[in-house]
């Protein structure tokens, strides 16, 4: 049974714990992709190398979630031999036997424009930065100036910018708590997910 769902949007939008939920509670295994651009980010020297030599153990190291990797991985994915390096293990992971979710920024638009659901996961920038000031602590403002510099980028790149595929399901997270947030989306799987 091959069946991806999709699942994209800016950061700090709820997609990592939404797209946790619907692997879990449909038995998917699930890709964060910011992961591998957070990887490349995180290694140093030249990224085109860092992609086409990744390992495991990269994407292993603990210092992967802060926001300066965040911000470096933004950056290396604006590059187009960056993303290409990463495209095929993507795929192959999108249309593995047993289901898989993906989440990240084009997913539905360039990884996997067949996936059978696509979520586009959003919130206000001011609630998402609320909610990543929660996790890091610091100055709110400086978090929420970060949100806004990473939009910018991740959307206004010319190589698979961060957009809704235009059969997207949209889900505003900004007035959802975490529950309703995870209903939404698994309601939108179950509808199209029909097992043997
Ligand atoms: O989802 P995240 O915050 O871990 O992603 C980190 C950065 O990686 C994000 O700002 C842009 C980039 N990214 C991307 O360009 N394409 C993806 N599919 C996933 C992440």
């Amino acid at each position: 049974m091959i069946f991806t769902v999709a699942i994209d949007g800016p950061a700090a939008a709820g997609k990592g714990t939404i797209s946790r939920a619907v692997a879990a509670r449909f038995g998917f295994r699930h890709l964060d992709t910011g992961l591998l651009y957070r990887a490349v980010g995180a290694k140093g020297g030249d990224p085109v190398a860092a992609a086409r030599a990744l390992t495991a153990e990269d994407l292993a190291r603990d210092d992967l979630r802060t926001l300066e990797a965040g911000q470096a991985a933004s950056r290396v994915a604006a590059i187009p031999e960056v993303r290409e390096a990463l495209v095929a293990f993507q795929r192959r992971f999108a249309r593995s036997e047993g289901g898989a979710v993906l989440d990240g920024r084009d997913i539905g638009t360039v990884i996997c424009p067949e996936a059978e659901v696509k979520l586009y996961v959003t919130a206000s920038p001011e609630v998402r930065a609320h909610r990543r000031w929660l996790e890091v602590g610091g100055d709110e403002a400086q978090v929420l100036a970060e949100v806004l510099e990473r939009d910018a980028r991740d959307m206004g790149r010319a190589d698979a910018p961060l957009r809704a595929a235009d059969d997207a399901v949209v889900i505003d997270t900004t007035a959802l708590g975490i529950d309703e947030a995870v209903e939404a989306a698994c309601a939108v799987v179950r509808a199209r997910f029909r097992p043997e």
